[in-house]
């Protein structure tokens, strides 16, 4: 989360300051306060009117437009900010960032500024190839430039390779590592959250009612406290955290994967409903009636455990947690877990339906250690959040 965060974005000429624009109300749907520097290019591709609609705020355009000296110079303009963002950050632009120049408002203040400072590269493939421009880069990266981007694809003149802009919710990602903060920063965390989806063909799947909304917040809450955030989801109800990196999936085979490909990290929890079984043989096309008023047997096969094998794996983060969600014998079944996983707490809840809490907004945790049981009252999903949050932060510092 951004509460409280000032942005200065300079927007620099190039047609992916479209994309600016989104990341604008991103980064304001996070809480940031958002200050917008246009440089001349940039008005061919955006209009001061529709970015100064979109932040809030005035639109500073000219180094000698002398009302805005008086009201803000470009000294404390770049100081105000908790982060400088240029996006797009054109080869001409990182040049002048690389070489030292100061010849309009944007590079000025950029120049100016004792703030961190993090660009979105845009330009043509063979402009970003070329060995001024890596030499440009290789130089911010050594100032302590924070990237994020450029990314590969197909560009808007036709050409395809390394050049184009990250996309505004990777940048917003970038802005909140860059401006993580308290006694997480510097961790990685990965979460699963969510439930699986298990095809039986390509039209029907077995799933479960978990929503994800307790994994979200946990990750929200972390990020908080300033980790960065892996958030491996199943196709939950709830949307993503924003700020984390989301790895989108739908299968139990699937999270696994991610997971294993996201290590090393400082702790891993495992939040997501995972489907404990899949049909061994989906069926490639869909599964019609044949009259008899029957379906054949399904056959299952048990889904890889996750947890299990994280917590054994010769990765292992430092910090495993689990969670165990049951519908009776809630401390029995969650001590089983806790020993039979080899994971380092278990977060047990009652999922039993007259609880309300699978798919509804409160918990009722009990977090179990080595150490023994520790029972929290009933309270929202965001506040079991940041109560599991702190305790993270202070097993992990
Ligand atoms: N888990 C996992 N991979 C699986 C199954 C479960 O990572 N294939 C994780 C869950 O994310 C949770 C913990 O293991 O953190 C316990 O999940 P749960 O479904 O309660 O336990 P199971 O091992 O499936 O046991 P059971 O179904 O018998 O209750």
């Amino acid at each position: 989360m951004l509460a409280g965060k000032k942005i200065l974005l300079v927007i620099a000429g190039g047609i992916a300051a479209f994309k600016s624009l989104d990341l604008i109300r991103r980064l304001r749907e996070q809480g940031a306060e958002v200050t917008s520097v246009l440089t001349a290019a940039a008005e061919e591709f955006v209009t001061p009117l529709t970015v100064s609609v979109l932040t809030g705020n005035k639109v500073y355009r000219e180094l000698f437009d002398l009302t805005d000296e008086r009201e803000m110079g470009h000294i404390e303009l770049s100081r105000a900010a908790d982060l400088l963002v240029v996006a797009p950050a054109t080869a001409n632009l990182i040049g002048k960032m690389a070489g030292g120049l100061a010849d309009d408002l944007a590079s000025t203040l950029l120049m100016a500024t004792d703030k961190p400072v993090l660009i979105a590269p845009a330009m043509n493939v063979r402009m970003w190839l070329h060995p001024a421009t890596q030499r440009n880069v290789a130089q911010l990266r050594a100032d302590g430039v924070h990237f994020s981007g450029p990314a590969e694809g197909e560009m808007a003149c036709g050409e395809y390779g390394p050049g184009r802009m990250s996309e505004a919710h990777e940048i917003a990602e970038a802005v909140s590592e860059a401006l993580a903060d308290g006694p997480l920063k510097g961790k990685h965390i990965v979460i699963t959250s969510g439930p699986t989806h298990e095809p039986i063909d390509p039209v029907r799947y077995i799933a479960n009612r978990s929503s994800g909304a307790q994994g979200t917040a946990l990750a929200r809450s972390l990020m908080g406290l300033g980790a960065s955030v892996t958030f491996v989801t199943g196709p939950a109800t709830v949307p993503p955290p924003q700020g984390a990196k989301v790895v989108q999936v739908e299968t139990a085979a699937q999270m696994h994967e991610a997971v294993f490909k996201a290590l090393p990290a400082d702790a891993a929890i495992f939040a997501a409903a995972v489907a404990d079984w899949r049909v061994v043989a989906a069926s490639g096309s869909k599964i019609k009636k044949d009259g008899t008023g029957k379906i054949a047997p399904l056959n299952f096969t048990e889904n890889p455990d996750i947890l299990a094998e994280v917590s054994s794996a010769p990765q292992r983060p430092g910090l495993v947690i689990g969670f165990a969600a049951e519908t009776d014998d809630l401390l029995k079944h969650a001590e089983a877990k806790l020993a039979r996983k080899g994971c380092d707490w278990i977060i047990a809840n009652d999922v039993s339906p007259e609880t309300g809490i699978m798919g509804g907004s409160e918990n009722a945790v009990t977090i179990l250690t080595a150490a023994g049981a520790d029972a929290l009252p009933r309270m929202s999903k965001d506040q079991v959040a940041q109560q599991l949050a702190a305790r993270i932060a202070e097993a992990l510092t």
